[in-house]
């Protein structure tokens, strides 16, 4: 049998690399992994800080247990160009940034200790993508996910696909593609068998075939009372298959799902059903870490898109994004669209070769995830590149048919190679262009994109970002404007049979290069900041839920008479579910529905208070009182939720909240904590830029630094586990609240 082991702790790390470091050992600075090889400043930094050359260093002792089998190191992500040795001779080299690879260690193992050695390189190489031109994010330096020692027979199961056929009907199979690995070309006969599992883990159903070294597909027919794995309940089965040889024996499993999805040019159907896409891109950083974030970090973004923000997909934008995040995709029931690395820029024949074989490797990774719906397989709104294009779209098809694949573009008319034509569709703000002189439009109708003459599976992939920033700590007025905004695209893309949805730009604020973003190395493209806290356009996709699943009601203000020009605070956005919204102003009462006249498509169009509603003198006018607004949400005539926003808001609490109050302390794992400065009504203080200290007792570390600003009264940090277990305290210290504490255990 296989053993699989974390290789993360105590690592040697030094800046540079040398003949001096292939031979050394020097545990000084021993760091564990997922590792950044620089922590940055939250912004304002300088990009070139982390594009050098790194060493990782560590001690493999000899073990009795690798006599005779395969032994090796998995490294799951490392940024970039990586080279492993062992006791200084090079074992492998490994280019992409965002995909697993391999150190066997087999047969070169000497007795005691073994000195393993990883250079990586965190310049961005032109020769390998995503490098080569300029591009909005960054991609940091470090072995920045899990590491794994893996001990296997001789011969072993190097990967299974597994497909499902007949979804659809009473009577599921299933097959699954064996691979086998034999790197030392011993002849062997031997056994597979696969079992099948449902939820609770009970066997439903076994298949076995024989093998005399090659691939075998095993399959099972006939299958019945199976639940489908659909975003509302994502049922999980399993494979466990077991390879059993006169050189022994190996098990490898694999969860995955009974679902059909299929883009069609009259929109997307998963089970047969149609479902208009809602979602939002990822990017995988974090602020400090970069891309250096655990298990729990990368699960909980996930849930973050789903239980917080309601979507049904999101994009990896734009590669191959963490097993952990993808994983939890696979059990919430969250759609994803993944994409081999790139923006922009395509490189000549060997950059390209090198993007091809990013297409193999993010299959040959994800293929068994339920929740992966499309591959993309061009470089991020790249131009058309016929040969290169016709390549990936032959191999995902070869390595998968299951899956349609889509390739981003912001071209119009551009070269269809594609199943699905996937858009950046940026239409919504050009109308600001000097001399543009066009008419607001949300998004183009696919055909005036696409210039063909028929209709094609169509998905928005992008919108917004650029065209309107918005800080969480921006006025009022501009944070409207970026609601309406993914309210109008929304809507659109409700209204257009034709679009099988739209994926926003994007999920979260996150570092840029300097030819991008605000100056200060940060994008703020986001429905959240850095550290996912919601700014009010967060609420336009979260209002889209049913009210069975939340109640959301979130007016678009921070109540004052003198934050907007002019005054006031209408018209008034309420981002909400509801049937009907009421506001009390004073003895003023007005009872709402949602605005079906301006968007008529939305499952749950916001409830708009302006000219319709009042008379400019009825919320009273510049130099008059100003009064508490008090807002009430109803559902078939019934109040279901309640708000009160202050004429007068003042520092009441300082809320410290953690994601977890559990911290796993041998994994080093982490939980984000996210601090409000709070009115007395619970409200936010959108202006107290206060600084918080925040000192932490215990066996875990503050992720970043320990004084943080609230921005639009927020402020945010990872709290990560030092590798003991014991009670944890970190206390916020703030000018104007009292000290909170926080309790955290690492078990
Ligand atoms: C797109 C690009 C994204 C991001 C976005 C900003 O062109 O694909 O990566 O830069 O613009 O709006």
């Amino acid at each position: 049998m296989r053993s699989v082991v974390s290789f993360n702790e105590s690592w040697s790390f030094h800046e540079g690399f040398g003949q001096r470091l292939l031979d050394a050992f020097d545990g000084t600075r021993s760091v564990s992994l997922p590792h950044t090889a620089v922590e940055l400043p939250f912004n304002y930094f300088d990009e070139t800080l982390y594009q050098r050359a790194f060493t990782y260093q560590k001690i493999l002792r000899w073990l009795p247990e690798f006599e005779g089998r395969e032994v090796s190191i998995v490294f799951d992500g490392a940024m970039a160009d990586s080279v492993v040795y062992l006791n200084g001779e090079q074992i492998v080299a490994h280019k992409d940034g965002y995909t697993p690879f391999e150190a066997r260690l087999t047969g070169k193992l000497l007795p005691g200790d073994n000195l393993i050695t990883v250079k990586i390189d965190g310049s961005e190489n032109p020769a390998i993508p995503p490098f080569g031109g300029r591009i909005d994010y960054l991609t940091y330096a470090g072995i920045y996910r899990d590491a794994w020692l893996k001990v296997t027979g001789a011969v072993s199961i190097s990967n299974i696909k597994i497909e499902t056929a007949n979804v659809l009907s009473d009577a599921k199979s299933v097959s699954v593609r064996c691979h086998l690995a034999n790197p030392q070309s011993s002849g062997f006969i031997g056994t597979v068998t696969g079992s099948l599992k449902d939820s609770s883990g009970t066997v439903i159903a076994t298949a076995t075939a024989d093998t005399t070294g090659e691939d075998v597909t095993l399959s099972f027919e006939d299958l019945t009372d199976i639940l489908l794995w659909d975003i509302s309940s994502p049922t999980l089965y399993e494979i466990v298959v077991d390879l059993k040889t006169s050189h022994g024996s190996d098990r490898l499993s694999s969860h995955f799902g009974f679902r059909t999805a299929e883009f069609t040019p009259e929109g997307f159907l998963l089970n047969g059903a149609p479902l208009k896409l809602r979602g939002l891109n990822r990017h995988q950083s974090f602020p400090y870490v970069g891309y250096a974030a655990g298990r729990s970090a990368q699960e909980r973004d996930a849930d973050i898109m789903k239980s917080v923000l309601k979507c049904n997909i999101v994009r990896t934008s734009h590669y191959p994004q963490s097993k952990w995040f993808l994983d939890q995709c696979d059990r919430i029931g969250l759609l994803v669209f993944e994409e081999i690395h790139g923006w922009q820029h395509i490189g000549d024949l060997e950059w390209q070769k090198e993007s091809i074989e990013n297409v193999r490797r993010m299959i040959e990774r994800d293929w068994n995830h339920p929740s992966i719906v499309i591959w993309g397989v061009r470089i991020n709104e790249s131009l058309d590149s016929h040969d290169f294009y016709t390549e990936t779209n032959r191999l995902a098809r070869e390595l998968d048919p299951t899956r349609q694949t889509g390739g981003v573009r912001y071209l119009t008319d551009s070269e269809l190679l594609e199943d699905v034509y996937t858009m950046n569709d940026f239409i919504l703000g050009n109308e600001e262009l000097p001399g543009a002189n066009r008419p607001r439009t949300a998004l183009r109708r696919q055909q005036e994109n696409t210039g063909l003459d028929r209709k094609v599976p169509y998905l928005i992939t992008e919108f917004n970002g650029h065209m309107h920033p918005t800080k969480i700590y921006d006025q009022e007025a501009r944070q409207v404007e970026h609601v309406r905004r993914h309210l109008e695209v929304l809507n659109a893309a409700y209204g257009d049979p034709d679009i099988s949805g739209a994926i926003g730009w994007c999920m979260f604020d996150y570092n840029t290069h300097k030819d991008f973003g605000s100056g200060d190395r940060i994008c703020y493209h986001g429905v959240l900041d850095m550290f996912r806290e919601p700014k009010f356009a967060a609420y336009v996709y979260s209002s889209q839920c049913d009210p069975s699943d939340e109640i959301i009601m979130k007016p678009v203000t921070f109540w004052a008479r003198g934050e907007r020009n002019i005054g006031g605070v209408l018209p008034l956005i309420i981002l909400t579910n509801c049937d009907e919204v009421e506001l009390k102003y004073g003895s003023l009462i007005k009872r709402i529905g949602p605005d079906r006249e301006n968007y008529p498509h939305l499952p749950h169009p916001p409830v708009v208070l302006d000219h319709r509603h009042f008379t400019a003198d009825e919320l009273g006018t510049w130099g008059l009182e100003w009064l508490d607004g008090e807002f009430t949400g109803y559902i078939d005539g019934q109040p279901v939720a309640r708000l009160r926003l202050a004429a007068d808001p003042l520092p009441m609490t300082l809320e410290v909240v953690a994601d977890s109050t559990s911290l796993k302390a041998r994994e080093r794992d982490t939980t984000r904590v996210v601090i409000r400065a709070l009115d007395q009504y619970g409200q936010r203080l959108p202006f107290l830029h206060d600084n918080v200290a925040l000192h932490v007792d215990g066996p875990a570390r503050i992720v970043g630094r320990s004084i943080v600003p609230l921005q639009g009264g927020t402020a945010g940090f990872w709290l990560e586990a030092t590798g003991l277990t014991g009670s944890i305290t970190v206390e916020a210290i703030t000018s104007r609240f009292s000290p909170v504490t926080l309790h955290v255990t690492a078990v």
